[in-house]
């Protein structure tokens, strides 16, 4: 997978990108990621990349015609799947992860200031995202965030599949406590379940354990699982149990 990052911060997300398990996933080539600085297009002779809003207001406006000639350039061999990262996109969450870690190659749109002009993102645009319903002062952070969210699903970056199946959101239900050593920490011990090594009545306990966590946490998201009868009777269980507490 290709991954072109339209910024005129690149460093801010080069320098997230280039650690930890992101960081070696780009040394092996598993994916290909470059930030891109749209100020290298500017056709201005201090490569201004912005300008006062029309109609009058508050703050700059990103011009069309940087992002469009760097836009050009990542489109040279292909038609990449461009994504403006703004307060005004769709919610994103792992589903959409999961999606776009099918596409061979995306462009994301970092704006700034007070947006970007609506024209370019008409022209280039395919999917304009946000990270959470709250502003931050540019796309760059949310632009790393979902790079991060999608590399990690590419086939070899994580050691094993293993390693995201069990994890929040992907089966639609909050993780399960994890723990480790040492066995007893200030005065706590590890649930005995845990150092049974009885394998079917682990995995019972940590479903147990996300379905509890996720009524608590995040009762939205149960509404749209298909969960076994046996899901249905435990959350049944604890709503009572809560029920007796009150
Ligand atoms: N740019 C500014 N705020 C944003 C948000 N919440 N998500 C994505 N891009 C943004």
């Amino acid at each position: 997978m290709k991954i072109d990052i339209l910024t005129v911060f690149p460093e801010m997300c080069e320098d997230f990108l280039s650690r930890s398990i992101i960081g070696r996933a780009r040394q092996r080539r598993l994916v290909d990621i470059s930030c891109i600085d749209i100020r290298d297009f500017s056709a201005d002779k201090h490569r201004k990349t912005d300008d006062t809003p029309y109609g009058g207001g508050m703050g700059m406006v990103m011009t069309a015609q940087p992002i469009y000639d760097a836009y050009r350039a990542c489109a040279k061999d292909d038609k990449p799947y461009v994504v403006y990262m703004s307060p005004k996109g769709r919610v994103f969450n792992q589903n959409i992860a999961v999606d776009l870690s099918k596409k061979e190659h995306i462009v994301f749109l970092c704006g700034h200031y007070e947006g970007v002009d609506q024209r370019v993102l008409d022209e280039i645009c395919d999917d304009e995202i946000s990270i959470g319903d709250y502003v931050l002062t540019g796309g760059e952070i949310a632009a790393t965030v979902v790079t991060d969210a999608v590399c990690r699903l590419l086939p070899g970056v994580l050691a094993s599949e293993e390693c995201y199946v069990e994890e929040s959101h992907f089966n639609g239900l909050l993780e399960y406590p994890q723990y480790t050593h040492p066995y007893e920490w200030n005065g706590v011990k590890v649930p005995d379940v845990l150092i049974s090594g009885h394998h079917e009545k682990i995995a019972k306990w940590r479903r147990e354990k996300s379905l509890e966590i996720t009524a608590k946490r995040r009762p939205d998201m149960l509404k749209n699982l298909n969960l076994s009868k046996e899901d249905k009777q435990y959350l049944e269980k604890i709503k009572t149990q809560e029920e007796h507490k009150e």
